[in-house]
């Protein structure tokens, strides 16, 4: 975190802690645990992680994760098991930032037999942040790293806007149905979630002294802005720009109010680039966001970090996945679990579905988070990992 950043944060936890009650700051598991059932279990995908990113290819889930040279595992069952097979570098990252063998949040995509995984180099708290990107023609086997797509903070190009007000962290992709043309969504805490379009040899940002790029959310009056970890999927017509809200990691050092954890949100266009609203209509540049899925049964906390499977018809539902901790087992990053849901989708917007059977659908309806409070900011390390 920047210092300026972080005494301004603390000038503002010391005037709010004189306002507020003790007990808001640290609250007790019980005050914090959300208990409706109005949403669904998780199915447990048996496998911790944080931000996982999963493709299917030939049949085969293959999940990608944050760790050391970014690990990689296959499993023929969302539930597992999962077996590791390698890792995307061989090494440490050739951007020379961050933890260079500890790379967050990767997205791997497969585009005419090669496969490119979109990765973070970044410290918590800060915007000295890259995305890199390696590729492979088979999975398993040596990848390629071709380094530093885009840099904020410092670095080649940071000097471009948006790269000077933005944070290149956690990045994801998505494909104009139409055109073919390819998006990369990144972003986080500083300015929110953007998009830029990449060029053909989705190796780099299509004009990089000028990018084409596009603002998807924005939460104008939060200081800071926790919104990150976006994707975008396309459904029958519309595209869906999702994203993690709230507070991310590190709750064993103390919970935020209920309701200001990670959640996931959803905000829906026709138009891949936007503008995206929400089920209520709200822009997601005005602060809106659908609530998807969220802490619940007092057992599943702060779910967020996902990713969407597209599925193909009834019987191949869209798959939302995400990591979440379990209440059970522990608080710790390194603790949270794998998760996941079939997706139906009422009116258009995506709802989770409980269970495992794919053909059995027994929707919820759309969630609404409890107790919205006024106090807007919680202390601590709310950045991604
Ligand atoms: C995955 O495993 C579960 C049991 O853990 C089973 O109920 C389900 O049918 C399996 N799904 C597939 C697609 O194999
Ligand atoms: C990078 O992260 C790994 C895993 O957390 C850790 O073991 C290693 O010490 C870190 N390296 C540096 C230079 O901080
Ligand atoms: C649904 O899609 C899956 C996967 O593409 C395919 O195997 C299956 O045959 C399809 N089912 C129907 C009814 O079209
Ligand atoms: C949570 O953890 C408990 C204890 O390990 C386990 O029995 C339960 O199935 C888990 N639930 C979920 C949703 O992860
Ligand atoms: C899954 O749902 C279908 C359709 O409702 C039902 O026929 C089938 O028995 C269910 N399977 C299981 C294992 O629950």
């Amino acid at each position: 975190m920047h210092l300026s950043l972080l005494s301004i944060l603390l000038a503002i936890a010391a005037s709010l802690a004189a306002a507020v009650p003790a007990q808001s700051w640290s609250h007790k598991p019980s005050q914090v645990y959300e208990t409706t059932d109005k949403l669904p279990l998780a199915n447990e995908g048996n496998l911790q992680v944080h931000d996982p990113n999963i493709i299917i290819f030939d049949d085969i889930y293959y999940l990608f994760k944050g760790g050391i040279n970014i690990p990689i595992f296959k499993s023929a069952n969302m539930s597992g098991p999962w077996e590791k097979i390698g890792t995307v570098l061989n090494g440490d990252s050739i951007i020379d930032k961050g933890n260079r063998s500890r790379s967050w949040a990767p997205t791997t995509i497969e585009k005419d037999g090669t496969f490119y995984c979109y990765y973070t180099l970044s410290s918590p708290g800060s915007r000295n942040s890259a995305i890199g990107v390696a590729t492979t023609t088979q999975l398993g086997s040596t990848w390629t790293d071709h380094g530093a797509i885009m840099n904020t903070g410092a670095g080649p190009g940071s000097d471009v806007y948006p790269y000077t007000i933005t944070n290149a962290i956690d990045a994801s992709f998505i494909m104009d149905q139409e055109s073919g043309q390819a998006y990369l969504n990144y972003g986080s805490f500083w300015h929110d979630i953007w998009q830029v379009p990449l060029a053909d040899d989705l190796l780099s940002v299509r004009n990089a002294e000028h990018p084409d790029a596009k603002q998807l959310t924005f939460l104008p009056h939060a200081k800071p802005k926790p919104e990150e970890g976006s994707w975008v999927s396309y459904h029958d017509g519309y595209y869906y720009a999702w994203f993690s809200h709230g507070k991310c990691c590190k709750f064993q050092n103390g919970f935020p109010k209920r309701g200001k954890e990670y959640s996931i949100r959803v905000g829906r266009s026709k138009n891949v680039r936007g503008p995206f609203s929400d089920k209520d209509g709200i822009r997601l540049l005005d602060g809106g966001g659908t609530v998807v899925y969220a802490s619940n049964h007092g057992t599943v906390y702060a779910p967020g970090g996902l990713g969407v499977l597209p599925g193909s018809n009834d019987s191949t539902p869209d798959i939302l996945y995400y990591h979440y901790l379990n209440t059970s087992i522990g608080f710790k990053d390194g603790q949270a679990q794998l998760g996941w849901n079939y997706l139906n989708y009422e009116d258009g917007w995506p709802v989770p579905r409980g269970g495992q059977n794919a053909t059995s659908a027994s929707p919820a309806s759309i969630y609404t988070l409890p107790g919205w409070s006024s106090v807007t900011f919680f202390v601590g390390l709310w950045f991604c990992i």
